[in-house]
């Protein structure tokens, strides 16, 4: 058996920032992260990648600000995608079991979840995922794993992800001209999940709500399993533009305002208190009350929650996410939204903060690090990892991985 690799890199291509990971597996078998990098990137817009050359430089910032915290050299990586192009949804199969005596072998599991992924899919897409869900043998419903189970009749739920192929090649020369390889592609949800939930609250129900800078991500976890993957083009950064645009202010400042002095809950906000802000044209800064901030920020936060809210109606499961929300990503450290969203959602809400790593445990332990920690943990959890390549094959490899892992 092929030894596991001791290092692993995560890269999270996100609107606002590049993030680089790299991290080692400890003599306990668990993840330490040994290097970290960041670096601004102008080069994508609502997830996806407008300008090559930027991310390029960007990529490769971040990648040497880790390889000399860490002190080694950078081959390939575990990538998140995301974006307002990659589409989600569940499916489901149906095949008769073959073999004697009707007992249901893995070939009869493999045979499912492929006619189960065998939908049509746009054609310019390639499928990034498919994860089993559950499975359904002679009509009963919730069960794991079928192997071994006798049956005539196997149905598997199957979850979904395409991305167009111009999307994840983009993403792939990016990294490959800044010298890396790329491992897998993992969607960003899936990615933060790892990081940021445990499994005790996936399965009994919770929904994760990670917003960056240009997007929001959503992911809702059901009896263990995927549910519903979302991407929604609004983020932080336009409670940002917000501000910007009311106070008359360069996007800079109104960037530091916002991560200072702006709150998403105006009831908590003294109506007295008062903060300084920048002018556009280099005019002289005026003093703001701080209230005026949060009659922006809070209805731009109830409008983004409302619409996840209503999402989640649509699909009828918002009455059974008996563990909540999790407001994770940079956008989820405003002041206020915690409480904004509890209001909203009507059920407990908390802050995700990426767990489950050692070593250089403080540098990452901020939401907008859920992202790129969560690859880290990804890879760690799925050792073997595939090659890249397309369609059915990326498909038919998820499919054994689900075996690696199951059995
Ligand atoms: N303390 C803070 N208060 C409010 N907002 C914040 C704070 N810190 C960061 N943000 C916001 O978080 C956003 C960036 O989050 P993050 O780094 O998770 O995004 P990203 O992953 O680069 O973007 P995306 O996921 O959309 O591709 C920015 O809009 C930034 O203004
Ligand atoms: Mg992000």
């Amino acid at each position: 058996m092929a030894k596991p690799e001791s290092f692993l890199v995560s890269c999270d291509i996100g609107s606002s920032k590049i993030c680089v990971l790299i991290g080692e597996q400890n003599a306990h078998g668990a993840l330490d992260v040994i290097g970290k990098g960041a670096s601004p990137n102008r080069g994508t817009r609502k997830g996806n990648i407008i300008n090559v050359d930027a991310t390029i430089d960007a990529i490769k910032r971040a990648a040497e600000e880790a390889e000399i915290m860490a002190g080694v050299q950078i081959a390939r990586a575990w990538v998140g995608i995301s974006g307002s192009n990659v589409r989600s949804f569940n499916s489901r199969g149906v095949v008769a079991v073959a073999g004697k005596d009707r007992e249901i072998s893995r070939d009869d599991v493999t045979r499912v979840i492929d006619a189960a992924r065998g939908v049509q899919i746009p054609q310019d897409h390639e499928v990034v995922h498919v994860v089993p869900r559950e499975f359904a043998v002679d009509g009963q419903d919730g069960v794991g794993d079928p192997t071994g189970m006798v049956g005539a009749r196997l149905e598997a739920d199957v979850h979904v992800v395409t991305a167009p192929v111009a999307v994840t090649q983009n993403i792939v020369t990016c990294m490959n001209r800044a010298g890396i390889e790329v491992v897998e592609l993992v969607l960003e949800q899936f990615a933060a999940a790892e990081a940021v939930l445990t499994e005790d609250e996936k399965e009994l129900g919770i929904v994760l709500i990670d917003i960056g800078g240009g997007t929001t991500e959503v992911a809702v976890y059901q009896r263990g399993s995927i549910a519903h993957t979302a991407v929604i083009p609004v983020g932080g950064d336009h409670f940002t533009n917000d501000l910007a645009v009311v106070l008359r202010a360069p996007i800079g400042d109104a960037e530091r305002i916002k991560k200072k002095f702006g709150s998403a809950l105006r009831s908590a906000v003294e109506d007295d208190e008062m903060v300084e802000v920048a002018m556009v044209g280099g005019r002289e800064p005026k003093l703001c009350p701080r209230s005026t901030l949060a009659d922006i920020l809070q209805p731009r936060a109830e409008e983004l929650l409302a619409l996840i809210h209503e999402d989640l109606q649509r699909l009828g499961v918002d009455k059974e996410m008996r563990s909540g929300i999790v407001l994770t990503g940079g956008g989820s450290e405003l002041e206020g939204l915690v409480e904004i969203a509890e209001g909203i959602f009507e059920g407990p809400v908390r802050r995700g903060v990426p767990a489950g790593v050692g070593g250089l445990v403080d540098v990452v332990s901020r939401p907008e690090w859920a992202t790129a920690t969560g690859l880290l943990l990804y890879g760690h959890r799925h050792k073997t990892p595939r090659r890249r390549s397309r369609g059915i094959t990326r498909a038919a490899t998820s499919v054994s991985r689900f075996f690696r892992e199951l059995f």
